[in-house]
């Protein structure tokens, strides 16, 4: 089942995940949440993996949200389950040590913006529209979506975007610094293996203490997110990789980071 609803493929330490329900826009119901969930552990685990990307099939839609015939008819604490089996997924997305970019190709709307907000990069095709339209069904955002569109862009934006409902196209979300960058969507596949290939070959402790330090920082004071930016930058000593980025920096040579 797993391996239908989501596709995974490896190349060159780029682990790319796709959301595989083209006929449905990839919505994601229970068990798409599911295999999602089990393909990011994975992901996380295998060290082999430097950088993951995530996309969705088809050439209409990275993801339509949440699978709204599946919700119709859930009862309230079936309602929260499902709010809380999305929010853990994005969690894990957020949290994984390793940088995850979504690969907007079309269609990110409800838990498909949820999912894309939960990944640390977002490049967008320019013919991808996104919104937060729960509200068009009497419901509200459910998988995070009001509080990471909050801290990404803001409250006017957040406000906006799930009162009215309305989607928007890839440039204003570049704007209101929803997305990343916008891209031509004839360029979008190759423009996002760009990033993913420099991911893959930058040091990945490096990479996991940025990560780390920015969603810690985000969440707390300035002399705390200060104590332990100045903490992961001194372990950032103790390292392999940085003994090999300074050397190579002096040395005029490309560095090749092994991870330790
Ligand atoms: N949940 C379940 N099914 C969905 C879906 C979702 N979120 N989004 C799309 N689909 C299904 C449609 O029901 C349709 O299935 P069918 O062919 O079996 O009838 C199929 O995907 C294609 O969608 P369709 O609506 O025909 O495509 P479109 O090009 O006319 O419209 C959208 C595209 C994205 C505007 C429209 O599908 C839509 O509004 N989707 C819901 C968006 C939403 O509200 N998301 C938040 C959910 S919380």
């Amino acid at each position: 089942m797993s391996e239908r609803l989501v596709l995974v493929a490896d190349d060159a330490g780029i682990r790319r995940i796709t959301v595989n329900r083209p006929d449905k826009l990839n919505a994601l119901n229970a068990d798409t949440l599911d295999a999602l969930q089990t393909a990011f552990d994975e992901a996380a685990a295998d060290a082999a993996v430097r950088v993951v990307v995530l996309t969705g099939a088809g050439p209409k839609a990275f993801v339509a949200g949440a699978d709204i015939a599946e919700m119709a008819d859930l009862r309230p604490t079936e309602g929260r389950d499902f709010s809380l089996r999305g929010q853990k997924l994005m969690r894990t997305i957020e949290t994984l040590p390793k940088p995850v970019i979504a690969m907007v190709n079309g269609f990110a709307l409800g838990g498909g913006l949820e999912l894309a907000m939960g990944c640390h990069l977002r490049i967008a095709a320019d013919s991808a529209k996104v919104g937060q339209p729960e509200i068009n069904l009497g419901l509200i955002p459910g998988f995070g979506g009001s509080q990471r569109l909050l801290r990404l862009a803001g409250r006017s934006a957040t406000l906006e975007l799930c009162l009215l409902g309305t989607p928007i196209t890839a440039e204003r979300a570049l704007q209101l610094g929803i997305v990343t960058r916008v891209v031509p969507a004839a360029e979008l596949e190759a423009e996002t293996l760009k990033i993913a290939t420099q991911l893959a070959a930058s040091a990945p402790l490096a990479l996991r203490a940025t990560l780390d330090v920015v969603n810690i920082g985000g969440e707390c004071g300035i002399e705390e997110g200060l104590q332990y930016e100045s903490a992961q930058f001194g372990l950032m000593f103790a390292t392999d990789d940085m003994r090999e980025g300074t050397r190579a920096f002096v040395e005029r040579r490309k560095p090749a980071f092994t991870g330790h």
